[in-house]
């Protein structure tokens, strides 16, 4: 070593033995321990040179590239300036004074160890391990799924920087192991099992590295029930209701049959009107038990109810379009009995099924809203809604019927002879509906 300095002094080339001699101390005898330097992509870094010796003639920078050391910058003491080697010959100043390098506009592969030396003397060289981090971004953090009973991962993405930690925390604590994981591999993804209630609350991930840290978070609200039950829970609220309102007309179009006989064409019309509403909520059922099935997986009792609704509702369809084409006909579909049976029992049969089987789908449903923090769904817009119309139907028939009552009372006193007549040419009253 010294002979090598003393030939440099010299002024004989002896840089290529140098480095030589450098790299096979480097790796034979550990040099001053490392001296641990942090700094942000683009900024500049001083690097300091040893100063504990006095009498300076040389002074020597250079990097570990892989496996050898090359330089940064020779400079002898009286020279007129040091000597700069590329690449970085351009992107550092050397301070000749006290030997201090400063390495500016760093890259990320700047990370690595440099070494000053004076005098050549290897023991007393001061080696700094740099690294180069890219600060950290603005995190986005979201989620997967907020579904109660679906597994949930939450997602802590940081687009820009050198992520080095993450923390999590659930409402400013650390995460219970139990429940949450975190994979070695990407710990910017939270495993969080099924959905639940007890999930609920304000996430946050804190990514950070030595020289930046950023903090996200997220509210997560476990919503109980999928969208598509939502539609169930609102279709089998509108059914039940329908149901109830048409069950309500058939009762009373039983009551008034007996006494004051309600006349045959608002008779007729009130039957198609209710036929409709117990079709119509029929459908509305068949389609929730359907999209019931789909979320939830097959039941037996949903099946065998669904081809009862289709029974039903062809029934109706087939019996309130021969009541408004061709109401005649309608006494040919009853001659037997049985036939009797099965279309007078559809309609009210289909009533209790509706009511039932609505009933037992809210009931169900509303269980399963219990298992999330998001709100219930609002049923009374609906159940008002449909009860307003299917009644506002009925009262307009009622309204009509009382008018035509008045009517047909001064229509009599004109011409008794006319009525009757025309009372002959119509059907049958004994259509549905009587017992
Ligand atoms: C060396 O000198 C430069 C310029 O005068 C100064 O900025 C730097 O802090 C000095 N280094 C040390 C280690 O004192
Ligand atoms: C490291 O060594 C390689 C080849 O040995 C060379 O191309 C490169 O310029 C050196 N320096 C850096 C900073 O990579
Ligand atoms: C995020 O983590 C860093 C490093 O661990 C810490 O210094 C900082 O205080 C944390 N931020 C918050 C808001 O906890
Ligand atoms: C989460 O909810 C709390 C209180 O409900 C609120 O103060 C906070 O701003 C919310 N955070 C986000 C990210 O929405």
């Amino acid at each position: 070593m010294l002979m090598c300095f003393f030939l440099e002094t010299l002024g004989k080339g002896c840089t290529f033995i140098a480095v030589l001699l450098v790299a096979f101390q480097w790796t034979s005898e550990a040099a001053r321990p490392l001296e641990r330097k942090t700094a942000a992509v683009g900024s500049s870094v001083l690097l300091s040179a040893p100063d504990n010796i006095k009498d300076i003639n040389f002074i020597q920078w250079e990097y570990l590239n892989g496996t050898t050391w090359d330089f940064i910058v020779q400079y002898y003491v009286g020279s007129q300036k040091p000597t700069l080697y590329a690449p970085y010959g351009d992107r550092v100043i050397f301070y000749s004074l006290n030997g201090s390098l400063l390495l500016e506009k760093l890259h990320e592969t700047d990370s690595r160890v440099y070494k000053a030396s004076i005098n050549l003397i290897e023991s007393e060289a001061r080696t700094t391990l740099l690294k180069v981090l890219r600060p950290v971004s603005q995190l986005q953090i979201w989620s997967n799924s907020s579904l109660a009973g679906s597994p949930i991962e939450l997602f802590c993405n940081v687009p820009e920087g050198t992520v080095e930690n993450i923390d999590w925390e659930k409402d400013g604590d650390p995460l219970p192991q139990e429940r949450y994981y975190l994979l070695s591999g990407s710990p910017s993804v939270l495993h969080i099992g099924k959905g639940e209630k007890s999930d609920c609350g304000s996430y946050s991930c804190n990514v950070s590295n030595e020289i930046s840290w950023q903090e996200s978070s997220l509210n997560l609200t476990i919503v109980s029930i999928s969208p598509s039950l939502e539609h169930v829970l609102k279709m089998s609220a509108v059914a039940l209701v329908f149901a109830l309102v048409s069950g309500m007309g058939f009762f009373f179009l039983c009551c008034q049959s007996g006494n004051q006989r309600i006349k045959k064409e608002t008779w007729r019309w009130m039957s198609v009107f209710l036929q409709g509403l117990v079709c119509v909520s029929s459908v509305l059922l068949f389609a929730a038990t359907v999209l019931w099935m789909q979320e939830e997986g097959p039941f037996a009792a949903f099946i065998l109810l669904d081809f009862l609704l289709v029974y039903v509702i062809i029934i109706m369809a087939l019996l309130s379009a021969t009541l408004v084409c061709q109401p005649a006909k309608l006494s040919g579909f009853k001659t037997k009995p049985w036939q009797r049976v099965i279309l007078d029992s559809a309609a009210p049969g289909a009533v209790i099924l509706v009511v039932l089987f609505a009933s037992l789908l809210l009931q169900k449903i509303s269980q399963l809203q219990e298992r999330g923090c998001s709100q219930t769904v609002d049923l009374t817009g609906y159940a008002v809604t449909s009860a307003v119309i299917s009644l506002l139907g009925l009262l307009t028939l009622f309204i009509w019927y009382h008018r035509r009552q008045g009517d047909q009372r001064e229509n009599k006193r004109h011409s008794k002879e006319e009525t009757d007549q025309e009372m002959q040419q119509e059907p049958e009253e004994d259509m549905l509906q009587q017992p």
